[in-house]
Parts: structure tokens; sequence; C-alpha cells
């Protein structure tokens, strides 16, 4: 099983999120997210979930973490919820981690289940001064500067900056970052 880690943050800040939603309309961030991550198993936070329109999650596999499993999840078919990461460790496919900070928080922090590899996409223009409830990454991506080392690739589109990192030290599925490589080569197109 390989574990991955995406997430679109703010240079400088490491902000990820405002209130329940995102700081910043990026088309092609959420284009790369979504097609990254088609037909693999995303994992989120219960307030990313409730937070995601219903229509851009209907059909799609996921895990919804929420500790006090309560979460009413729209797509029985596809969606399940699982009540502590912990569980994950081992999971019998690849999983996409997606956020939000005390999702990438609590697999940042966990050995059994960090992430192999880390799409790291840096957005580097304002955050409009009228975001509220800012939500930031800062940990987790003190961990990512001291435990991962990036590839020299950077792809640049709309103002966002990707950069892929591998964990330091541990074999990692090199069919599954070759895909990755070779959809950033090729994103916008
Ligand atoms: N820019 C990006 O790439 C990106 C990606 C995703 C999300 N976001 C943003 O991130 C923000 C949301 O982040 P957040 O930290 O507030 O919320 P979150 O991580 O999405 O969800 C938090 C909830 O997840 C559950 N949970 C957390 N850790 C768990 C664990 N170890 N085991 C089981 N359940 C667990 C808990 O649910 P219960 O309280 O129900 O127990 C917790 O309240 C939003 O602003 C969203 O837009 C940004």
């Amino acid at each position: 099983m390989t574990i991955v880690a995406i997430w679109c943050r703010h240079i400088g800040d490491n902000v990820i999120g405002a209130g329940s939603g995102l700081p910043w309309k990026i088309p092609s961030d959420t284009r790369r997210f979504r097609e990254l991550t088609e037909g693999k198993i995303k994992v989120m936070g219960r307030r990313t979930y409730e937070g995601m329109p219903q229509k851009v999650l209907m059909g799609k596999k996921l895990i919804v973490l929420d500790i006090e499993n309560s979460c009413e999840v729209f797509d029985k078919e596809n969606h399940i919820v699982v009540d502590n990461a912990d569980k994950l460790e081992n999971y019998p496919e690849d999983l996409y981690i997606s956020g939000g900070a005390s999702v990438y928080a609590k697999f940042f922090t966990t050995p059994s289940i960090m992430p192999d590899i880390v799409v790291d996409c840096v957005y580097q223009g304002e955050i409009a001064p009228e975001m509220k409830d800012l939500i930031n990454v800062g940990k987790s991506v003190e961990v990512l500067e001291e435990k991962y080392f990036a590839l020299p690739q950077r792809f640049e589109l709309d103002n966002v900056i990707t950069t892929v990192w591998l964990k330091k030290g541990d074999f990692v599925e090199q069919s599954v970052v070759k895909s990755i490589l070779a959809y950033l080569e090729n994103q916008g197109e």
C-alpha cells in the first residue's frame, strides 16, 4: 500500500483553508486534485467532507474520518466512515490523504501511516483579506521538511508550484511516483 498526501498550501504561512472552504478559487488546482485522485481512495476529515460540494464526491470512493462516528454519508455505496485513522495501517489499497489540517497532522505525525509521497502544491498569490478563520498545515510542513526530500522537478501552473516529496530512507513504490510525475508534466494540456 502506498499513502499519498496531496494539498494546496499558501506560500509562507501554509494556509490551506478558510472556515469550511478554500481561501482561493483556482480551477486548475481543483482539476489537478480531481485528476490525480481519480479512481483512488481518498481519505478526508469530516469537516472537509461536509465542506465539499456533494456532486464532486458523489460516486467517488472515499473514507471519512470521524472520531464521533456521527457523520451521515450521502453516498452509502462509496463512502465509509472510520473513527480512527490508525485503523488504516496496512489498508489493502493505496490511499490519497486529502485533508483537512487535522487529518494531515495525524498522518504526518504517526509513523505507521505516514505518507510515502507528498504532492505539495504551493499557491504563490495573495489570500483575499476578507478570508476569515484561516487554517494552516504548518505542523505537517515541519515534518515534510525534516523527513522527506523533494524531487528536482517543479511544475508551475496558474501561480501554483507543485513539487513531489518522498519519505527519506523508505522504499517508495516507483510506479506511483512515475504516474504522478507523468500527470504533472502534462497538466494543463
Ligand atoms: N487546500 C487544501 O489542499 C485543502 C484540502 C482539504 C481541506 N482543506 C481545508 O481544510 C479545512 C478543514 O480542516 P480541519 O482540520 O478543520 O478539518 P478536517 O481535518 O477536514 O476534519 C476534522 C474532523 O475529522 C475527524 N478527525 C480528525 N482526525 C481524526 C482521526 N485521527 N481519526 C478519526 N477522525 C478524525 C474529526 O471529526 P469529528 O469531530 O466528527 O470526530 C475532526 O473534527 C477546510 O478549510 C478545508 O477547506 C484544504
